[in-house]
């Protein structure tokens, strides 16, 4: 009986099994990544003509909740009053809509903390003490252009990439 023949039995024995895993995982990533890749090119169209200044709705974009709000003057105003310097993460209204079409505000409902839905695009829901979106999960408070003011979330809630098909519609994505 030699120990070292049977040693060698051992090790062929356990590659052999872990070969066996490796091919039994990649068919089952491969059947994943399609759809993956279709989510991540998939558009969302928007139809903003009965949305009313003050009025917010919710919709999906890929599969993620998007907030899509028609600011009243006041709020144009509320937001470009704030100064740089004071926000958490510094952008302009401006800079997170498009040139000429600043009452529309296009978001993720995402909130940058932890990733609840926060409240404020429903109607009647709380908009919180800087009056845009307030998260109930932990209490981040986002103020009419969506920006970070109060509450641990890190960032202003994301604006995604659109464009204005016509006057009133938007394509996301
Ligand atoms: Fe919104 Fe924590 S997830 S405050």
């Amino acid at each position: 009986h030699d120990p070292r023949r049977r040693d060698f039995i051992n090790i062929a024995a356990v590659s052999f099994a872990g070969v066996g895993a490796i091919a039994i995982v990649l068919p089952l990533i491969n059947q994943m990544s399609p759809s993956a890749d279709v989510l991540a090119q998939s558009t969302t169209e928007l139809d903003l003509s009965k949305i009313q200044p003050g009025q917010a709705i919710k919709a999906s974009f890929r599969k993620q909740p998007l907030f899509v709000r028609n600011l009243t003057p006041a709020e144009i105003a509320s937001a470009n009053k704030v100064s740089l310097s004071e926000l958490r993460d510094p952008q302009t209204l401006a800079e997170r809509t498009k040139p000429g079409k600043q009452n529309w505000l296009i978001t993720l409902g995402v909130c940058t903390h932890l990733g609840c839905v926060p409240l404020g695009a429903g109607e009647g829901e709380n908009r919180g003490p800087f009056g845009g979106y307030f998260c109930p999960c932990h209490g981040s408070a986002y103020d009419t252009a969506a920006r970070i003011r109060q509450g641990p979330a890190p960032k202003n809630l994301t604006v995604p990439e659109y464009t204005f098909t016509s006057d009133t519609t938007v394509t996301v994505g």
